[in-house]
């Protein structure tokens, strides 16, 4: 059985064919990026039109890529929720019109759930076997939550949360702050990699009721004001762009860290994940993923990480997660699913 996947909750239009074993046929995405670059983010009412514009010319490439014609598909996913509600809805309209016309199955995936399952598919081949259990760490430009994952039942709760902004989201304000382009994730990754990561220090933010929550806001406002009293800019001296630049990165991960540490030790000995997930776009940095895996070596898990094509927004990572819920028996009603921008996770629109 084939499953169609289509995401377009945000600035890229993806289109992907998935076989029942898990494996990319192929996996279309249209970035964004250049058309949201010169206003330093993304604006909502440019991201649906982009969506309209590339969706169908971007299903017909998909199907003609994998060798296959609509008659061959046997699912359909599709992203309704969280995201932006006309971004949502130009993929939900066409989701629901493929599977009307064609009287097939529609499962509304949560975007988010799309990223928790993403670290399980392989760039080819079939995708890994789900562990019973894992935790499920998603950070990404608007999300920053650690999941517990339980496969079998796909029962998916959520441990922490960020109580302001997301991981992804300091690193693009931070950037655009002192003049970097959009997104200034990849870019403070880039000029980290030469810098001294002890130069400059920020504060770890603990809360009084010793909750694993992340903050991130502080941080945001020290960086922001070591920026402008050092003056730390796109033009200032290699040495300290690159020093800011891994100290901040450092901050970051530090913190990612130290949550999961928490949660690891407020869990029952014996009941233990067996591995940790991680996922979203920030899970394409390198400083995350080479310290989540040393983390995961001394605490006895395996550490998954999404491979980094499947790290930013992609269609394939919907179409896993749909056909977990398939599996599952969760179909959705094709007529009722409604694109919702604040949709919780495990929650089927
Ligand atoms: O998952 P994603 O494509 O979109 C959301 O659902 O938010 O994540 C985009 C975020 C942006 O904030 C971007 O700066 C960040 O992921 N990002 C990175 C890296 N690559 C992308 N952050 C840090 N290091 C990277 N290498
Ligand atoms: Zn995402």
């Amino acid at each position: 059985m084939l499953t169609l996947g289509i995401e377009t909750s945000c600035d890229e239009t993806s289109v992907a064919i998935m076989n029942d074993d898990g494996a990319v046929r192929c996996n279309l995405i249209a970035s964004q990026i250049a058309r949201h670059q010169p206003f330093g983010g993304v604006v909502p009412e440019i991201a649906s039109r982009e969506h309209l514009r590339h969706l169908e010319p971007m299903i017909r490439e998909a199907l003609h890529e994998a060798g296959v014609t609509l008659q061959d598909l046997g699912l359909i996913a599709v992203t309704n929720s969280p995201g932006l509600i006309g971004a949502l809805l130009v993929g939900v309209a066409a989701a629901q019109g493929l599977a009307y016309g064609l009287s097939l199955p529609l499962i509304a995936v949560n975007h988010l759930e799309g990223h928790l399952f993403s670290p399980y598919l392989k760039e080819t081949g079939p995708s890994l076997p789900l562990p019973a259990r894992y935790f499920g760490l998603v950070v990404s430009g608007g999300h920053s939550s650690v999941y517990d994952v339980r496969t079998q039942s796909l029962q998916i709760s959520m441990l922490n949360r960020t109580r302001d902004d997301a991981a992804g989201e300091i690193f693009d304000k931070v950037a655009k702050a002192i003049g970097l382009p959009y997104p200034g994730g990849p870019e403070i990754d880039r000029l980290a990699e030469a810098g001294n990561p002890d130069r400059f220090r920020f504060p770890n933010p603990r809360f009084k009721d010793e909750s694993a929550d992340f903050s991130f806001s502080g941080l945001k406002s020290n960086a922001l004001r070591l920026a402008r009293t050092e003056g730390v800019s796109a033009d200032s001296e290699p040495e300290l762009l690159a020093d800011f630049a891994a100290s901040f990165q450092r901050a970051i991960v530090d913190q990612l860290l130290s949550r999961l540490d928490t949660l690891w030790k407020s869990g029952r000995r014996g009941e233990d994940p067996e591995e940790v997930a991680l996922s979203g776009g920030v899970a394409a940095n390198s400083e995350v993923r080479r310290r989540l895996t040393s983390w995961c070596a001394g605490h006895g898990m395996r550490a998954r990480l999404a491979e980094r094509i499947y790290c930013t927004d992609n269609a394939a990572m919907i179409a896993f997660a749909g056909l977990q819920r398939f599996r599952a028996g969760q179909v959705s009603d094709a007529m009722r699913v409604v694109a919702d921008s604040r949709g919780q996770i495990g929650i089927q629109g």
